[in-house]
């Protein structure tokens, strides 16, 4: 049987900023959180670095700005990049407050905790040590912190196992309403009604063959938005990680730039360094130009990985700061301790995504993003390291002003349609999704990776028409899965990407092409930006 779920507000998500949003709203109102899977399932619980903050008397959010423009290579909106940064000393009082506990660092002052009694670590990009910490699994502390919130409050009810399949509009298209949501254990779709949604799905990286990300991060925000008549922006520019472990059992273990910000250094098979060659901040060049030059010499010498060394730094230092990676890579069988681990680069974050304002609003009436779902104008053609945690928390916070203004005035809708199902069958093709799946991570990864061309992205172009066909047909014959379901959802992503990267005719930040290989300084400040097939009526 179909439920009839009715939220004042719906929360699609519950990573950083989903958590973050719920909270602000359930002093107001009425809150469902959903996760597809487990509510720990998305990339805040892996997320290791820390989050960037302003928060030592010698830096400045001037230079936080700075940084955040350069490494964004010219694409970042600079009211957006002020507008997050100004607001993190802030966001990260709220978080300690709300029971994160931050790696202290007793050879500092006691007088100020958030200034001095913390370690600050560093990361690529960043001129000045800013970046607060737990040890080395920075996300999970922030997600079982916020967790232990949510699911004691009596306003917020947390639905794991529920996946939304797509939005809901009301009768005259012209807002959001709520969501068709898959139960996964009952394999049945209910109803959810709410006066304002919110995606926060995070990123859609597993659209590659090799990523950092957990199995979820397939896109269905960006894709239901889509669907639904929200443009998007920046698709081109998924960022590739330079060092996960090159280890056939662990390909998405990610191996914190934490490290380098500590002291690591990135070698040839030979024990070289080779990163002076390519920028004067060598190892700690933002990540698009670390990872260009990863690849770069792994083809230039034919070679499947190169080497991450911190053996230098000792037992004591590396065990200390580094105990997650540290007993991780122990386990898989390389010793930090005793010399250097192999490395590739792997997809690691979305910077393009559903295009909103400064309130997360997007462009149709009561939908809001926030998190790696959003393209925010942070992040530009590349995303600073540790910017992205901020940016959910500062946007769920805002969001929550926005709805709080919308739940005085929005009523729930009547007049929503429940589930179809009359016309489809059980599947008896299990293999056809899996295979596609398989296909699209693969052609993705060798055609639409660090390096591009205008031919590979067109073959690409090419096998995604077809797959999507084989989806749409496979869709309107046989009842929905979770894993039909998410391959629908990075095929559309996979097409947002590849047009987006064939219509910009340059190389800049994470979209390099041999075709265009210079920076064309007319393209400075442009968003590329699709728009969709239908609109909503919308603001
Ligand atoms: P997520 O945390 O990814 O959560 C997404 C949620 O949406 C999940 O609950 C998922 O179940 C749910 N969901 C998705 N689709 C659906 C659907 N259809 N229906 C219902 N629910 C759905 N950033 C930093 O700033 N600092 C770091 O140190 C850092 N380290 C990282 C390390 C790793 C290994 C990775 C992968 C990322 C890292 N990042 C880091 C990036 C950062 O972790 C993410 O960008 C951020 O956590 C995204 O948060 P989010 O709330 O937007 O989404
Ligand atoms: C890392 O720890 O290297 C990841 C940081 C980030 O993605 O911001």
């Amino acid at each position: 049987m179909t439920l009839k779920h009715d939220f004042d507000v719906l929360v699609i998500g519950s990573g950083a900023a989903g958590l973050t949003l719920a909270l602000q709203m359930a002093q107001y109102a009425k809150v469902a959180v959903l996760s597809k899977r487990k509510i720990s399932s998305g990339s805040t619980s892996w997320a290791q670095g820390g989050i960037a903050a302003v928060l030592d008397d010698r830096d400045s959010t001037k230079d936080h700005i700075d940084d955040t423009l350069d490494a964004g290579a010219g694409l970042c909106d600079y009211d957006v990049v002020k507008f997050v940064v100004d607001q993190g000393k802030n966001t990260i009082n709220w978080l300690i407050e709300n029971g994160v506990n931050f790696t202290r660092d007793n050879q500092h002052r006691k007088d100020d905790l958030v200034a001095g009694g913390y370690h600050l670590t560093k990361e690529g990009g960043h001129s000045f040590r800013r970046i607060i910490h737990s040890a080395d699994s920075t996300g999970k502390e922030v997600q079982k912190s916020l967790e232990n919130q949510v699911e004691t409050h009596s306003n917020i009810t947390l639905f794991e196992n529920h996946m939304a399949v797509d939005l809901l509009n009301n009768k005259n298209r012209s807002k959001c309403v709520g969501a068709y949501v898959l139960d996964t254990k009952r394999g049945k779709i209910d109803m959810f009604r709410a006066k304002a949604t919110v995606l926060a799905t995070g990123g859609a990286s597993r659209a590659y063959l090799y990523t950092s990300n957990p199995d979820g991060s397939t896109g269905d925000g960006i894709a239901m938005a889509w669907r639904m008549g929200c443009r998007v922006a920046n698709m081109e520019f998924n960022q590739f990680h330079p060092t996960c472990l090159y280890h056939p059992e662990a390909r998405t273990f990610l191996l914190s730039e934490a490290l380098r910000g500590e002291g690591a250094y990135l070698l040839l098979p030979d024990g070289k360094r080779f990163m002076d060659r390519f920028d004067e901040r060598a190892e700690l060049a933002p990540r698009d130009i670390v990872a260009h030059a990863i690849d770069h010499e792994m083809k230039r010498l034919g070679v499947d990985c190169l080497y991450l060394d911190i053996s230098h730094k000792g037992s004591d230092f590396i065990k200390e700061h580094f105990p997650t990676i540290y007993k991780r890579c122990l386990k898989l069988g390389y010793d930090l301790i005793k010399g250097p681990v192999p490395i590739v680069p792997a997809a690691h974050y979305t910077c393009g995504g559903v295009m909103t304002d400064l309130n997360a609003r997007t462009d149709i009436l009561n939908l809001y993003a926030i998190g790696e779902v959003a393209h925010t104008g942070l992040h530009g053609a590349n995303r600073m390291a540790s910017n992205s945690l901020l940016e959910c928390i500062v946007f769920a916070n805002s969001a929550a002003k926005d709805i709080s203004k919308v739940l005085k005035k929005e009523k729930f809708d009547t007049d929503v349609k429940p589930w179809d199902e009359s016309r489809v069958t059980d599947s008896d093709e299990e293999v056809v999704v899996s295979h596609n799946w398989n296909e699209l991570r693969h052609f993705m990864w060798d055609y639409v990776g660090i390096v591009r061309s205008t031919r590979r992205l067109q073959r690409a172009a090419r096998r995604i028409d077809m797959l999507a066909g084989e989806i749409r047909e496979y869709y309107s014959y046989f009842r929905i899965s979770p894993d039909l379901l998410e391959l629908r959802n990075l095929v559309t992503v996979s097409d947002l990407i590849v047009r987006s990267a064939l219509s910009r005719t340059e190389s800049r930040g994470l979209h390099q092409t041999l075709d265009f290989p210079e920076t064309d300084p007319d393209m400075d400040g442009r968003a590329t930006v699709i728009k969709p097939p239908r609109r909503l009526k919308g603001r």
